[in-house]
């Protein structure tokens, strides 16, 4: 299903069941939000002691009268499933929903998301909260959307996970040889004799089997999102019609998101960038490439569920953000493709360790302030482009960031324990493509490559099944493909190809890759042009490659590999495969990937240079195209974006850019 709301959602996380006692701030929350333009929040999140005080009494009376005076003006709710944090009750009483950790030590009550996922007891209560709240509310006119539990993560080594754990690689292996040859457990002797000895890693016992470690991590999320599907089945079974998603985080090591963007209608996320943290283009490219591979799970537009209106609170340095950042962030998301901007949180708590994280309304608890007055803004804002809601990103580039090959890659020993620098490897793909003003989706290794013309996978270490075969099979219509070093060096159970690498596709980038060289933090090489003075520096990894039919476009500069291929190229059925053999510096990607794009008739969306520092992407419908220039740089640019045929509907245009403006432009498609 394609979810669709009337308009953007603008609002935020909203906590009146720490606020009881306070029925007149109740009030005056609705006055400030209706004068901010706000129109939805997210409710209940972690409200399960005020709606179970006690086992099986249920009080839903106080939620039901917030959830009617918030429609009664105009705001609609996200009502959440209140997992994500239980009563101490259910702690006391049943020991079996708190976590075990590695060291198999059951915590202590406290804390939040720290329930165990196997749990039936945990499970039971919570599809009971479900269906009662959906029997009650999803009727309600007010509830647009189920906020299902929040930021699902971390992981449980119960007993009963141990269990659950032994029957999920009994039905993937069937017979215990089958599991010592994956897991190639002859290493060390480690072989199992039979499945009751399989337990999870743990730095007290096993953590040497590489193939048990990735199934570890496949199970984790696997249990993750049989969770939050069961927590679904819940609502569903009481009736429920509205759409579902939980919101995610975005490095989260333990689920998959690409698997658990299945199991909900929409996919929602939380967004916190560091801000003024460093040079603010980049901080802007690794912002934006976030909400892309949000989007490019489903290739639908996404929910920004949580960013922060002022400074967060639990960063080493609480950062005001810079007038104008907040808008800028935000119209960000919707550039991307998000549907909404809201906020954590819309009231500052009084107390606990988040009364210090920015909010839309501050303790003061009145209009006359700063971040108030500029959320308020951005809710003008997003009424006055409307129109833009619900249009699409369309992306003929894609990069690909694979959850899978990081644990793998992550995991194993060698070739750098102090960094293998994977997302890192990414974003210096993703940042090459969107600074030459393209879209960009980022996707999974097993996503289909159909709708681009270039794919680049950095560091795809390993191979899940089937990749090879889409690779080559993109190659040979036509399309471009970027692999960089490190890359097809062992398959789906983390076992080394034999008989050379990259694993199969050797003849398609028409080289073997021999040697990698780790470098010590501190030491570099260099990659020269083959053709022109050009040079770059690289550090961290440089792979040596022996040519079949490849050419080299660039060579190292240094060393006893100086002289040899840096970065190639193979003409391979219609297509064209490149291998970057090193960690160069992000210039030699833009640089490029400039090139590449020229190559391949990539359609800029913008025509001009765009200056550095300066974000363009677009969205579209039947009929328009949403052309959206964001200036992240502190300071003034000059620069002013020109579409033939384009309309200004969003921000100024003149020979500069103010420091975090925006300009929208829309553009009729109509003869295309
Ligand atoms: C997370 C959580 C929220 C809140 C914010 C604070 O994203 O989902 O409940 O704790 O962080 O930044
Ligand atoms: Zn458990």
């Amino acid at each position: 299903m394609s979810v669709n709301f009337e308009h953007f959602l603008y609002g935020g996380d909203y906590n009146p069941d720490q606020w009881l006692e306070y029925p007149d701030i109740l009030k005056e929350d609705i006055r400030l939000m209706k004068q901010a333009h706000i129109n939805t929040v997210s409710l209940g999140i972690f409200a399960w002691a005020k709606l179970e005080p006690a086992e099986g009494v249920y009080d839903f009376d106080w939620m039901e009268e917030i959830i009617d005076r918030l429609y009664e003006n105009g705001i609609s709710v996200n009502l959440a499933t209140p997992s994500g944090a239980r009563p101490h009750w259910m702690a006391d009483q049943y020991p079996e929903v708190l976590r075990v950790n590695e060291m198999r030590q059951r915590t202590l009550f406290g804390e939040r998301h720290n329930h165990c996922y196997t749990s039936p007891v945990y499970r039971e209560k919570v599809r009971r909260m479900n269906q009662k709240l959906a029997a009650r509310f999803d009727s309600h006119p007010g509830v647009i959307l189920w906020h299902v539990s929040n930021e699902y993560m971390g992981e449980c080594h119960c007993p009963l996970c141990q269990q659950a754990f032994r029957d999920w690689v009994k039905e993937k292996y069937h017979t215990i040889d089958e599991v010592n040859r994956c897991w190639n457990t002859s290493f060390w002797s480690h072989d199992y004799q039979n499945f009751d000895q399989i337990e999870s890693p743990s730095s007290i016992g096993e953590s040497s089997i590489q193939g048990l470690y990735l199934d570890w991590r496949r199970f984790v999320s696997y249990q993750t999102t049989d969770f939050c599907r069961a927590e679904i089945a819940a609502l569903r079974e009481a009736g429920a019609v509205k759409p579902v998603t939980t919101n995610m985080l975005y490095k989260s090591p333990w689920v998959n998101y690409f698997e658990l963007a299945d199991a909900v209608d929409i996919v929602s996320w939380d967004s916190y960038p560091f801000w003024h943290k460093g040079p603010e283009s980049q901080t802007a490219v690794n912002a934006g490439m976030r909400h892309d591979v949000m989007r490019s799970m489903k290739r639908e537009p996404f929910l920004m569920m949580e960013s922060c209106p002022g400074a967060m609170s639990w960063v080493p340095i609480s950062k005001l953000k810079r007038p104008g950042m907040l808008e800028a962030s935000s119209l960000q998301a919707i550039a991307h493709g998000s549907d909404s901007v809201l906020y954590f949180q819309i009231r500052k708590g009084r107390g606990g360790y988040e009364k210090l994280h920015g909010a839309v309304i501050d303790h003061y608890g009145k209009e006359d302030d700063r971040t108030y007055q500029e959320c308020r803004q951005i809710g003008a804002d997003l009424e006055a482009i409307g129109q833009i809601h619900h249009s699409k990103v369309e992306a003929s580039v894609a990069v690909i960031y694979d959850w899978e090959n990081r644990w793998a890659l992550e995991a194993s020993a060698g070739p750098r324990n102090e960094g293998m620098y994977y997302r890192e490897a990414v974003e210096k793909s993703y940042g090459a493509f969107r600074r030459q003003g393209v879209n960009v989706d980022v996707i999974d290794m097993t996503k289909s490559l159909e709708p681009y013309r270039v794919v680049a996978a950095p560091m795809a270490y390993m191979f899940r099944t089937g990749f090879e075969e889409k690779i080559r099979a993109f190659v040979e219509r036509g399309g471009v493909f970027i692999m960089s070093y490190w890359s097809g060096v062992v398959d789906e159970n983390d076992l080394c190809f034999l008989g050379g690498t990259p694993g199969g596709l050797m003849d398609v980038m028409g080289l073997r890759s021999t040697e990698i060289d780790a470098l010590y933090e501190g030491e570099s090489n260099t990659l020269h042009a083959v053709d022109s003075d050009a040079a770059y520096r690289c550090e961290h990894l440089c792979q040596l490659v022996d040519l079949r039919t490849a050419v080299p476009l660039f060579v190292y500069g240094e060393d006893f590999y100086a002289g040899t291929p840096a970065l190639t190229v193979n003409c391979y059925g219609k297509g064209q495969a490149y291998y970057v053999c090193a960690d160069a510096e992000q210039r030699l990607y833009d640089d490029v990937y400039a090139q590449i794009l020229r190559e391949a008739g990539v359609r800029r969306i913008l025509e001009q240079e765009i200056p550095d520092g300066v974000a363009v992407s677009s969205r579209r419908d039947a009929d328009t195209e949403y052309i959206f220039v964001q200036n992240f740089n502190p300071a003034p640019v000059t620069f002013c974006p020109e579409v033939p045929d384009g309309e200004v509907i969003f921000g100024e245009t003149g020979a500069r850019m103010k420091p975090f403006s925006t300009v929208i432009l829309e553009r009729k498609t109509t003869d295309e």
